[in-house]
């Protein structure tokens, strides 16, 4: 039996791994794919926080910035805890190696994003969530208390017997490239498996992104929260052949201007002397124009591509400097050419695309996740108990810990990632060091007997693209009453049809997901039928 099993490599999954090994306890870090193979590892913008943690103005600034973006419903408490203790958090992600950009003084070079009244966001370039990773994976590949599952799918948690109102994760069942189901005793599980951005069409997540961790959890008797707040990020790049390719907010904090294509061809034909900013559509939407928080800036793209037609609306760099721009933002420079655009020369095609799971596994401070009440029988019925789901943890994306109430504010996720990290961590191994040592566990094997090899993929490749489009054009950016109501009918439909499977067949990767994916996607479903307000990133077009 391992002392703690992490299950997910992002930001939070490697934090907490390093965190657990280096004070003497046994880790096992499961990973669907590579190490590589999270959405930390795409973040381009950055980690918001104060350096000097004695700065309490600025503290409480990035507070209030905060609370603003998330409309209302966020954690106050919550929030200050993770502003005030970012200055020790990201010192640790520096004295792990990670490398942010300093200027010429060796000064950090902070950025500013959508909802930031002023910079507070250290990045490495564009590329920030890569530099993170590359400093973490190798500090856990060098880590010898921690051992390291890649291409490691986990399957579903283990419950110990107890009565139903009180119940402990005792390991989990996993499936290794061989497809062989195996069990994973631990004393303790954190998940940290991120978002779920593969329920939409259009997503800037990678592929692993179909909030297995949730759908997991919820089976077991989790709680969730606010998962009718799913943050579209308002500027992906919408090329035909290419997928939504995030392009960072900070460009936007650099200068960068929304436009429709009559504005820009306003701009470039007739009035070239006016500031792109003052011809914006965004400022028809709010006073900071293209700046203003995530929420506003995707529902106006949208507003405007709806009326317009078109399948994008345009991002401005014209009017910067084209070699600062490609020395600052490499990355997406790079992916630009392939098209054929460069930044500072061509205005940029951009589209919102499913971004980032503000809700998930209520949790507490110390990312314990809250138990369900269980004598309802219905999982999209996710009242909290009042206990605590012993030895299961989650943290980074997968939880809800309150800090982004309504709406995300932009670079508040990889800090709530790793400041949680390291304090469920804490927790764990506080719980670790005050139970006497395990006894020999022996658990259930996966149940296989009488199952059959799925014989075809091929309905579930079709089944998965229908929930995807259900998702999309039912559930997304703008909702209605009634496109919700069918979205439960075609998704309870294709929950009747994946269970019916599964009963059946031995678990490959593709079921597993496409089941997790459609239990998450009725959560999300009924979520949104049940918030009968419109706030923050939840639109209903009939409750206006
Ligand atoms: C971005 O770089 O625009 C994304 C950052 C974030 O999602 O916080």
């Amino acid at each position: 039996m391992v002392d703690v099993t992490i299950v997910g490599s992002g930001i939070a999954g490697l934090f907490v791994s390093l965190r657990c090994a280096r004070a003497g306890y046994q880790v096992a870090l499961v990973t669907k794919k590579q190490l590589t193979d999270s959405s930390t590892n795409w973040a381009q913008g950055g980690i918001a926080g104060i350096l000097d943690s004695s700065d309490e103005e600025a503290v409480q600034a990035h507070v209030l910035d905060t609370l603003a973006a998330g409309d209302g419903l966020c954690d106050e408490r919550i929030a200050n805890i993770v502003a005030s203790e970012a200055a020790y958090r990201i010192a640790d992600l520096i004295a792990e190696g990670v490398q942010f950009d300093q200027d010429p003084e060796g000064e950090y070079d902070l950025a500013m994003e959508g909802g930031h009244q002023r910079r507070r966001i250290l990045h490495t370039r564009d590329a920030t969530g890569a530099e993170i990773e590359r400093a973490l994976i190798q500090g856990c590949r060098s880590e010898p208390r921690i051992t390291i599952h890649e291409d490691c799918l986990a399957l579903d948690l283990i419950l110990e017997d107890r009565h139903a109102d009180e119940r402990r994760v005792v390991g989990l069942w996993c499936m290794g490239s061989d497809d062989q189901p195996f069990t994973l005793p631990s004393r303790a599980v954190l998940l940290a498996t991120g978002g779920a951005g593969q329920l939409f069409r259009q997503t800037t997540n990678p592929t692993v992104a179909t909030g297995d961790g949730i759908a997991m959890a919820v089976r077991a008797g989790a709680s969730v929260k606010d998962l009718e707040f799913v943050q579209f990020h308002p500027t992906a790049l919408a090329l035909a052949g290419d997928r939504p390719f995030l392009i960072t907010e900070t460009l936007r904090g650099d200068g960068a201007v929304l436009m429709t294509k009559a504005e820009h061809r306003r701009w470039t034909q007739t009035d070239r002397t006016a500031p792109p900013a003052t011809l914006s559509f965004m400022l028809k939407h709010h006073a900071n124009g293209s700046l203003a928080t995530r929420d506003i800036v995707a529902r106006a793209c949208d507003s405007e591509m709806k009326r317009s037609g078109d399948g994008h609306v345009l991002l401005v760099t014209e009017h910067l400097d084209g070699e600062e721009l490609a020395e600052r933002f490499p990355t997406i420079a790079h992916r630009l050419q392939r098209h054929g655009l460069e930044l500072g020369r061509d205005p940029l095609p951009v589209a919102p695309a499913a971004h980032y799971l503000v809700g998930g596994l209520a949790v507490n401070e110390w990312g314990e996740v809250w138990q369900r009440d269980l004598a309802a029988d219905d999982p999209t019925n996710t009242s909290r108990s009042g206990n605590a789901l012993a030895g299961l943890y989650a943290i980074g994306e997968i939880s809800c810990t309150g800090l982004h109430g309504a709406n995300r504010l932009a670079s508040n996720s990889l800090l709530e990632a790793v400041v949680f990290s390291h304090r469920a961590g804490a927790r764990v191994m506080e719980a670790l060091s005050a139970e006497p040592e395990p006894a020999q566990v022996d658990l259930p094997d996966w149940r296989v007997e009488g199952l059959t090899d799925l014989e075809e993929h091929t309905p579930l490749v079709h089944d998965r693209a229908q929930l995807r489009s259900t998702m999309s054009d039912d559930v997304g950016l703008v909702k209605r009453d009634a496109r919700l109501r069918r979205a439960v009918r075609r998704l309870d439909l294709l929950s009747e049809e994946v269970e019916r499977i599964w009963l059946r067949c031995r678990p490959t990767v593709e079921l597993v997901e496409l089941r997790n994916m459609v239990l998450l996607a009725r959560l999300v479903t009924a979520a949104s039928l049940a918030r009968r307000k419109n706030v923050g990133l939840h639109y209903n077009i009939d409750l206006k």
